[in-house]
């Protein structure tokens, strides 16, 4: 698949979204509440700490389920693709998309996540959407878990940390990937599997008052997430051999502030720390330095006997990522200043520019994370999310040019395209939003990612009408030319 001369024949161009971000319809066919449901909307000016945003605790979670309306909860609105994803996916074909990623809402099959049979509306609602991407030969790229896991095993289970849920999920995963096994041929187990360690509630269902020690209940809930991955990469081996399987790490690249070694040691162990995911998912073991860290924080995991054995044997076929940013790691952190991210922050890198929401633009480190991830792996590499988030503005003619956004893509695959040209394996690109939806950290309708604009604010009025963005046409034009036109 190496191409000195740019993106392979048949490269998969598209877009992504998640569930809990874009369908709404939280109340209806049968689903059950979801951790995404949890989460209200409040205004935020300061962007550095937007973690706690996202963190629930049980007093939020008694008031949020004892609010039976998506008024103040924007993750239960949506975008409500649940009703229009007919006319979306129109669009997506429109714009050339090869592939399309979406996530199935676990709790729209399984209500309450242990329930003995699915619900066959939340299945039914799938096939409609994988069958109007097949009319388009768009092929789904779908995620089993994007941060919308069924509440009822978080309030049974306190969500990962209990190992009873391992069993759930392979239930909840044989169903679906047995009902769509001639539909979906791509599947990721975990979107950014890493951020159960960075907010346990949102990536592991963890919540954090009803644990002792939630470092310790957070590694926990990552070591089931793990051997849960590969019992359903072995089941959906035995289901469809044809299947695809991948595995979905943010990848935090990790400058040092400086060429202080300590600055460059603690790049190390920040890489170290965020590739010990795809290290376990692809090489099917726990790197030797988590002993030793561990040790030092007090952490015990619980492994049974065979789980080693369970993670050896079923490792993915591909690496999938998130790359929207850089960090940068110094011994001495609070010698500089802090910027934001989504689910972290991070101290200023002087070199880069940042966003409204303090993300460091840096387009050269998503070359830098396919080069370096395909060097350690040789496994296919697929970008599943990169993206800007921006605020866009309607002119009086009803046009949007974001000519910012236009900026973002065009040098992130450009950067992406010299990865390839270094012998970097990439099976596609999915950009972040491909259509407008609600911010998974912030909430928010205002942080735009996409290439097609829905006219909704930040309290859920609008007519939720689509309308293209300039951004629209330049992707498409990039779609057609395979990369070459940008
Ligand atoms: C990723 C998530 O971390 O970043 C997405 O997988 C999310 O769900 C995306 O939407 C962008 O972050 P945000 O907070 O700006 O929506």
């Amino acid at each position: 698949m190496n191409n000195r001369q740019g993106f392979s024949e048949g490269f998969l161009w598209g877009g992504a979204i998640a569930a809990n971000q874009a369908e709404g319809a939280f109340d209806v066919g049968g689903k059950g509440w979801s951790t995404a449901d949890m989460v209200p909307y409040f205004e935020k000016k300061d962007y550095t700490n937007l973690r706690e945003l996202m963190h629930v605790t049980t007093d939020k979670v008694e008031k949020a389920m004892a609010h039976y309306s998506s008024e103040g909860y924007p993750k239960r609105y949506g975008v409500d693709f649940y009703h229009r994803f007919r006319e979306d996916i129109a669009l997506f074909a429109e714009l050339g998309f090869k592939t399309f990623r979406l996530s199935i809402n676990w709790p729209r099959i399984f209500p309450n996540g242990y329930d003995e049979q699915p619900n066959e509306e939340g299945l039914r609602f799938y096939d409609e959407v994988f069958d109007e991407l097949r009319k388009y030969n768009i092929e789904p790229l779908v995620t089993l878990s994007h941060y919308e896991m069924p509440m009822s095993l978080v309030l049974k289970y306190n969500g990962w940390a209990g190992r009873e849920v391992i069993e759930h999920f392979v239930r909840y995963a044989e169903t679906v990937m047995t009902r769509y096994k001639e539909k979906v041929k791509y599947w990721l187990t975990f979107n950014e599997i890493n951020t159960t360690i960075i907010e346990p509630f949102t990536g592991g269902g963890i919540i954090e008052d009803r644990v002792d020690n939630v470092m310790q209940a957070s590694y926990q809930a990552l070591h089931h997430q793990f051997v849960a991955s590969s019992l359903v990469t072995e089941r959906a081996r035995q289901i469809n051999p044809e299947f695809q399987i991948g595995c979905m790490l943010a990848r935090m690249i990790h400058y040092p502030a400086t060429s202080n070694p300590e600055d460059v040691l603690q790049a190390q162990i920040d890489n170290q720390l965020n590739l010990l995911h795809t290290d376990v998912q692809v090489r099917g073991s726990y790197p030797s330095f988590m002993t030793r860290y561990w040790s030092d924080h007090g952490i015990n995991v619980i492994m049974e006997p065979g789980d080693e054995q369970i993670l050896r044997k079923h490792t993915v076929d591909f690496i999938s990522f998130s790359y929207y940013t850089s960090l940068v790691s110094a011994v001495n952190p609070e010698d500089y200043g802090v910027t934001g991210g989504n689910l972290y922050s991070t101290i200023k890198n002087p070199n880069l520019e940042r966003t409204e929401w303090g993300w460091q633009l840096d387009p050269v480190g998503l070359r830098i994370a396919l080069k370096e991830l395909y060097d350690r792996y040789q496994l296919p590499l697929f970008v599943v999310e990169n993206g800007l988030g921006a605020k866009d503005k309607v002119e009086e003619d009803g046009s949007i040019q974001d000519d910012y956004r236009i900026d973002y893509l065009r040098k992130h695959i450009t950067q992406m395209k010299e990865a390839v040209m270094d012998g970097v394996e990439l099976m596609g690109y999915t950009n972040w939003g491909a259509i407008d939806i609600i911010s998974a950290s912030t909430s928010e309708m205002s942080k735009r990612y996409g290439v097609i604009y829905v006219d909704q604010d930040d309290n859920g009025q609008g007519t939720l009408n689509r309308f293209k963005k300039k951004s629209f046409d330049w992707y498409q034009k990039v779609i057609a030319s395979n990369g070459k036109d940008l």
